[in-house]
């Protein structure tokens, strides 16, 4: 008898592949953007960073998404891209909330995608120091890593991501959330450097 069953992908596997795209247009938005030219270039990234991290952190009052993350105070930029903000002497600019109606498990997606970014800011980082002049200390505190160090912190994330508790269904609302929360990204960078 032929008792091979397939296994449904882990939830962070169809993340990272079914997004790949959407990451790549990151990359190419911000090879447009061109943040690491001058201060002020790289100032309007943090506004950007900013306005998604509040986002972002909009959602950490929800009970149920505290249930599926249940490390979200080490988690988010928001303040750290506030006080990068300061240090350069720029500001955010207004922008609301784009998160006011999402919920679990959309709002999982959102999250994927923030932390996810905590992966490639290894490279910001670098960038920032050696363009820039700035640290984790001054002006590149929202690329620093989390005190724990990067790959701890996403590595517990995969794993909240990969707990069997989430249907198949709930699956493909992540996924959701994922692309409307790249799709906030790519907004920001756009307007923050009037892109087309
Ligand atoms: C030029 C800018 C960027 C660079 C160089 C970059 C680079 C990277 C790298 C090297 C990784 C790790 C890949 C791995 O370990 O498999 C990564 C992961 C990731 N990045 Fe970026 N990234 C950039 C911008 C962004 C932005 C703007 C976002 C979202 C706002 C983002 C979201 C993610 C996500 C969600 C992951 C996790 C992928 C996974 O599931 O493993 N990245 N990035």
């Amino acid at each position: 008898m032929n008792t091979v069953t397939d296994l449904p992908a882990l939830l962070s596997s169809r993340l990272k592949h079914e997004t790949a795209d959407l990451h790549e247009q990151m990359h190419a938005l911000m090879e447009q953007a061109r943040p690491f030219a001058s201060r002020a270039n790289y100032a309007r990234f943090v506004a950007a960073q900013y306005h998604f991290q509040c986002d972002v952190e909009h959602l950490f009052a929800d009970p149920t998404i505290q249930a599926a993350v249940p490390d979200l105070q080490v988690r988010g930029r928001e303040a750290a891209a506030l006080a990068d903000l300061a240090d350069l002497q720029a500001d955010a600019g207004a922008a609301s909330i784009a998160t006011g109606d999402v919920a679990m498990p959309e709002a999982l997606g959102w999250l994927y995608v923030s932390e996810g970014s905590t992966l490639g800011a290894a490279f910001l980082l670098k960038e920032a120091k050696d363009k820039l002049g700035l640290s984790e200390t001054f002006g590149a505190r929202n690329l620093a890593a989390y005190p724990e160090g990067r790959a701890i912190v996403w590595r517990r994330f995969v794993s909240f991501l990969d707990r069997p508790s989430l249907s198949q269904a709930e699956h493909e609302a992540v996924l959701a959330g994922a692309a409307a929360a790249f799709g906030r990204f790519g907004d920001l960078l756009k307007r923050h450097f009037a892109l087309a």
